[in-house]
C-alpha cells in the first residue's frame, strides 16, 4: 500500500448510503482515512437515498453514528471540516432521469477540481440491484473513463456459480475487469495480510510449510451474535455462501497459496486461484463424509434464555437453513497432498474468535522416555479477531532439578497493542481509491469459489436435515463437527 496521500481529486458515491454497511462501516472508514489525512485535497461523497432529505439532517444523521462506530475520536474541529465533502442526493435506482442528474452533479465537482476527478462508485445494496445500476451506468456514461472510475461491490457476490458467472458478464459489458473491486472484507484484516508478511518474509516458517511438516490446518469463524436483524437475508443465504464460500476459502488462499513473484496484484490473485483450483471437489454423494451442517437451537447462555434460529423474528418455523458449516478440503498440489484442511465457521457460537490453527507432525522418534505419543503437537496459531497474535507452540523443560518437558507457548502480539490498527474497511477504501487491486477479488477467483462449494450448496438445498436444530447456541456446534476431525484422530483446538 503505497504511504503517499491520493493527489487525484475524487468523487464517491454511495449507492445505499441510508443503509446499515454505511452508518456502520462506510462513513467511519471515511472519516478515519480523512482525519489520518490519507484521502485527496479534493474530494466529495455523494449520499444517493431514495427519500427527500437534506444535506444537514443526513450529516447529521452520519455525525450521531460517527460517534459509535468511528475508531477515533470524534472531534468538532474535525467532524466540521470532514461534514463539508457530503452531499445528500435524492436518487431513485431506477430512473434513468436520476443518473443523468447524478452525472450533472458529478460534472459539477469536476469543474471545481479543474480537471476530471476519479469517481469511485460504492455499491451498498442488496445484489438484485447490481444489474439495474450497471445497465443506467453505461446508458448515461458515467463511468466511461477506464483509467479513473472505479466500481465497488459488496458480498455476496451472486448466489451461487452460475449467477456469480453472470454478474461477472454483465458488469464487464460497463467496466473493464481492471475497473471491479469485490469486496471480501476479511482481506482487509490487518491480521489477514500479516500472513503474507509472515510467510514471505521470513526464512525460516516457508521449508515446513508443506505436506512433510504440516499434518493438518484449521480454519476457525466462530461468531457469538445470531441472524440479528438480517433474517429475510440470511434465510437465503446461511454459513456456506455468507462464510465459507468467501471469507473462509480468502483466508485458505493465503494460508496455501505459492510465494508470488511479486507484490503485484495480478500475481498474488494468479497464485490464489491457483489454490482454488486444487481444491478437491466433492462428490455430491460424498458430501455428508466431508461437510457438516448445523442450526442453532434455543438454550440458555450464562442463564439468559436465548432464542434458537427458528424462533428468531422473520425465519420460517421449519427452515433448513444451516447457521453452522464445517468442511474437510484437500488440496490436490505437490505441497498439500494429504494434508486435511478443516474449515468451520457458525453464528451464536460460544465464543467470538477467528483463529488458524496450522498443527506440525508428530516426532518420528522421541529421545524422552514418554515417547512422542506423551509430547505435545507443534502448533502454530495464528489469531485474526478479537486476539491478533501469533503464537508457537512447542515443548521445553521444566525448570527444576529434573529434564521433565512441558508445552510451552511464544507469542507475538504487536497488534494486540495497537489500538491504531485501521479498520478493514479503511485499508481496502483506501486500496480502491488509490487504485489497487491486490486485496479485492477477480472473476475468476469468484467463480472457482463458488465452484469449490458447489456440491455442498446443491445437496444441501434439496435435502432437509431432520436434525435440526443440532447445537445449543453458545456451544462450539453440532457433535458430527467434532466426528469429522477425530475421524482421523484430530481435535477442533
Ligand atoms: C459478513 C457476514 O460478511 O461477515 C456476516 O455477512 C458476518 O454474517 C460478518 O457476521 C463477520 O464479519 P466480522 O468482521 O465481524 O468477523
Amino acid at each position: 500500500m503505497s504511504e503517499d496521500k491520493i493527489k487525484q481529486p475524487t468523487s464517491i458515491i454511495i449507492f445505499g448510503a441510508t443503509g446499515d454497511l454505511a452508518k456502520r462501516k462506510l462513513f467511519p472508514a471515511f472519516y478515519n482515512l480523512f482525519i489520518d489525512d490519507r484521502l485527496p485535497e479534493q474530494f466529495n461523497i455523494i449520499a444517493l437515498g431514495r427519500a427527500e432529505n437534506t444535506d444537514e439532517n443526513f450529516r447529521n444523521h452520519i455525525k450521531e453514528n460517527l460517534e459509535n462506530f468511528s475508531r477515533k475520536k470524534v472531534t468538532s474541529k474535525e467532524w466540521e471540516d470532514f461534514q463539508k465533502h457530503i452531499t445528500y442526493f435524492q436518487h431513485q435506482l431506477d430512473e434513468e432521469n436520476s443518473y443523468i442528474n447524478l452525472n450533472q452533479k458529478l460534472e459539477s465537482y469536476d469543474q471545481d477540481y479543474g480537471t476530471r476527478g476519479n469517481r469511485l462508485f460504492y455499491l451498498s445494496i442488496a445484489p438484485d440491484f447490481v444489474s439495474v445500476i450497471s445497465g443506467h451506468i453505461k446508458k448515461t456514461s458515467i463511468a466511461s473513463d477506464p483509467a479513473t472510475d472505479r466500481i465497488i461491490i459488496e458480498k455476496p457476490f451472486g448466489h451461487d456459480k452460475k449467477s456469480a458467472i453472470e454478474l461477472n458478464d454483465l458488469l464487464s459489458q460497463t467496466f473493464e475487469e481492471e475497473q471491479i473491486y469485490r469486496i471480501d472484507h476479511y482481506l482487509g484484516k490487518e491480521t489477514v495480510q500479516n500472513i503474507l508478511a509472515f510467510r514471505f518474509g521470513n526464512s525460516i516458517f516457508e521449508p515446513l510449510w508443506n505436506h512433510r511438516h504440516i499434518e493438518s490446518v484449521q480454519i476457525t469463524v466462530a461468531e457469538e451474535v445470531g441472524v440479528e436483524s438480517r433474517a429475510s437475508f440470511y434465510e437465503q443465504t446461511g454459513a456456506l455462501r455468507d462464510m465459507i464460500q468467501n471469507h473462509l476459502l480468502q483466508i485458505l488462499c493465503m494460508v496455501a497459496m505459492e510465494a508470488p513473484e511479486s507484490l503485484e496484484s495480478g500475481e498474488i490473485r494468479d497464485r490464489k486461484v491457483d489454490v482454488l483450483k486444487s481444491i478437491r471437489r466433492i462428490s455430491s454423494d460424498k458430501v455428508d463424509h466431508y461437510a457438516v451442517r448445523g442450526q442453532y437451537g434455543e438454550s440458555k447462555i450464562d442463564g439468559v434464555e436465548s432464542k434458537g434460529y427458528r424462533q428468531e423474528e422473520g425465519i420460517a418455523k421449519d427452515s433448513n437453513t444451516e447457521t453452522f458449516a464445517a468442511i474437510k478440503f484437500y488440496l490436490d498440489n505437490e505441497r498439500w497432498q494429504d494434508v486435511p484442511f478443516y474449515v468451520r465457521t457458525g453464528k451464536k457460537m460460544k465464543e467470538k474468535h477467528s483463529y488458524i490453527t496450522i498443527q506440525f507432525r508428530p516426532l518420528p522418534h522421541s529421545t524422552f522416555s514418554d515417547g512422542p505419543s506423551q509430547l505435545s503437537a507443534n502448533r502454530l496459531i495464528i489469531n485474526i479477531q478479537p486476539s491478533m497474535d501469533i503464537r508457537l507452540q512447542f515443548m521445553s523443560k521444566k525448570p527444576g532439578l529434573s529434564l521433565d518437558l512441558q508445552p510451552v507457548e511464544m507469542v507475538f502480539n504487536d497488534f494486540a497493542c495497537q489500538e491504531n490498527s485501521p479498520e478493514a474497511y479503511e485499508t481496502l477504501l483506501l486500496e480502491a481509491l488509490s487504485g489497487d487491486l491486490t486485496l479485492f477479488m477477480r472473476s475468476d477467483q469468484v467463480e472457482e469459489a463458488w465452484d469449490v462449494v458447489k456440491t455442498i450448496q446443491e445437496t444441501w438445498e434439496s435435502t432437509k436435515d431432520p436434525s435440526f436444530p443440532n447445537y445449543e447456541a453458545g456451544s462450539w456446534g453440532p457433535k458430527d463437527s467434532n466426528a469429522l476431525v477425530e475421524r482421523q484422530g484430530h481435535k477442533w483446538v
